[in-house]
């Protein structure tokens, strides 16, 4: 899948930067060479980085933004690469400046020179994040990142704080694989067995097959399956880091490997976009993974609804009335509102086998949301303020867009049915919300819950700041940061 960066730590060596190959990417804060390795460059270059430092163009840069001189004299680096950033910056701006670093990435190589920068760590997450490619498809040679030697103060200490980045690096290049992968291949199976080798990391993973699954009485979430050849599957991960005794915190996520729409077949234009109807379990793994990476001191449960929703002889129809685990009956008035039925079943599941302090579900759950807020926010909806606020924090101090949205007994009404004891869809206006209230009624009574609505946020049609084009990982990164701040032990 991705290939991850080589990133090493070093002091910096004045002496190597005239024969260093590749890319030479300088921290540099004012309108003249400061640091000592500005000064070198500058030397060797006859001057050169004085007049970029002392341009227009420099000016006008944003912190985290950058200029870059191609074959630069004096140098054998093909490019030298300037990036905006004061000494006091912020976490945000280290992944930002890492970040342009990470996009400029070739076959040579880089040499970072940020011996002034506290923030090392963060630049080299920003540096990694944003290499990833997704060419598992692509004909040819595979393009291949050359190291990248990170020339820092304190070496030692910055790679102690780059290796938790690192695990949750790794958690979003999981993440992003399985959003990015087409729905041939990411069947629910072959999804199921891709959790299935998370075992190795120590986690705890049951793939529980139909059978069990009817056992359960999980007839919602197969509902929406009943018409694929690819049988549904529900996965269960568990973390178990924290005490023995303490009930974890529950992830769920919708995945839904293709989303036709079913007998309520969507459009063609665009259909192909609904590979990624798994993001929120994609997201779920990731976090899972990045936990078990770096040993995260604290009880996780993740669990994941694998179905697909195709149009057949044997799928679900509109009319259908189907009974949920939870024992409520529903009334699937669109069969492309199935996201929810499979939730319904999962959430369900989640608090009767693990009664957890806290559920977070993730879904591509509607359109709605993004006719709402557009790509740069998550819609979080809840039933509980202080567990919201806290997750808006987390999400906030990560950069990762998230916007709380309104809930209310007015718009749960609209669910009413006519022959069952809900519907499963009730028109459009309000979509998110009615959707989220529908997730609500499979949430018992005084269970702090979070759902996030991540239909505009998990996959991207232009690059963002830490991701190119497709897949972002959101999430991830707000999750990891939640989990670590509010549920692990310290010490
Ligand atoms: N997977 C879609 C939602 C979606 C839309 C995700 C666009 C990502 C991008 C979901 O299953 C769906 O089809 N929702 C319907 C609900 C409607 C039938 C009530 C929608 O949003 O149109
Ligand atoms: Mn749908
Ligand atoms: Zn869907």
């Amino acid at each position: 899948m991705n290939q991850p960066v080589a990133l090493s730590f070093t002091a910096t060596d004045l002496d190597r930067l005239a024969t260093a190959s590749g890319l030479i990417a300088l921290l540099a804060e004012g309108a003249a060479p400061a640091s000592p390795a500005a000064r070198r460059l500058d030397r060797l270059t006859r001057g050169m980085v004085a007049r970029a430092l002392a341009s227009a163009d420099w000016a006008r840069l944003k912190t985290g933004e950058s200029l870059t001189l191609a074959y630069p004299a004096g140098l054998v680096a093909e490019a030298l690469m300037l990036v905006k950033l004061p000494r006091k910056a912020s976490m945000l701006d280290a992944r930002k400046a890492g970040a342009a670093i990470g996009r400029a990435l070739g076959p040579a190589g880089a040499h970072v020179l940020a011996e002034t920068h506290p923030q090392a760590a963060e630049l080299s997450f920003g540096i990694a994040v944003r290499a990833y490619d997704f060419t598992p498809h692509k004909s040819g040679e595979p393009k291949t990142l050359g190291p990248v030697a990170l020339a820092c103060a304190r070496p030692e200490a910055v790679a102690a704080s780059a290796a938790p980045l690192a695990a949750l690096s790794e958690g979003i290049f999981f993440t992003r694989d399985l959003v990015n992968e087409p729905a041939n291949v990411l069947t629910t199976e072959d999804f199921a067995a891709r959790l299935g080798a998370m075992q190795e990391l120590g986690l705890e993973v049951e793939i529980l097959e139909e059978p069990e699954l009817k056992k359960l009485g999980m007839r919602a979430l197969l509902g929406v399956g009943q018409g694929s050849e690819s049988p549904s599957r529900v996965v269960v991960m568990q973390w178990k880091g924290g005490k023995a005794d303490e009930a974890p915190l529950a992830l769920i996520g919708k995945g839904v490997c293709f989303d036709t729409g079913g007998i309520s077949i969507k459009p063609a234009a665009g259909m192909e976009e609904m590979t990624m109807d798994m993001g929120g379990a994609a997201v779920v793994a990731g976090v899972m993974r990045t936990l078990a990476l770096r040993g995260a001191k604290a009880n996780v449960v993740g669990l994941v609804g694998l179905v697909e929703n195709m149009p057949d002889g044997r799928a679900q129809r509109p009319g259908d009335v189907v009974r949920s685990m939870k024992g409520d009956t529903i009334e699937v008035i669109n069969t492309d509102a199935e996201g929810r039925l499979v939730l319904a079943d999962v959430l369900w599941y989640a608090q009767e086998r693990f009664k957890p302090t806290g559920m977070i579900d993730l879904a591509t759950l509607t359109g709605a949301i993004i006719v709402a807020l557009g790509h740069e926010n998550t819609g979080v909806f809840s039933n509980d303020d202080g567990f919201c606020n806290a997750f808006l924090a987390a999400a906030g101090a990560e950069g990762e867009g998230a916007w709380r949205m309104p809930m209310g007994e007015g718009y749960d009404a609209k669910l009413k049915s006519r022959v069952a004891d809900m519907v499963n869809s009730c028109g459009r206006d309000g979509g998110a919300i009615t959707a989220a209230q529908f997730l609500r009624r499979f949430v018992k009574d005084g269970m702090p819950w979070i759902h996030l609505d991540i239909a505009g946020t998990a996959l991207l049609k232009s690059d963002s700041t830490l991701a190119p084009k497709g897949a972002t990982g959101w999430g991830v990164m707000a999750l990891n940061r939640l989990i670590r701040d509010r549920y692990e032990r310290k010490g």
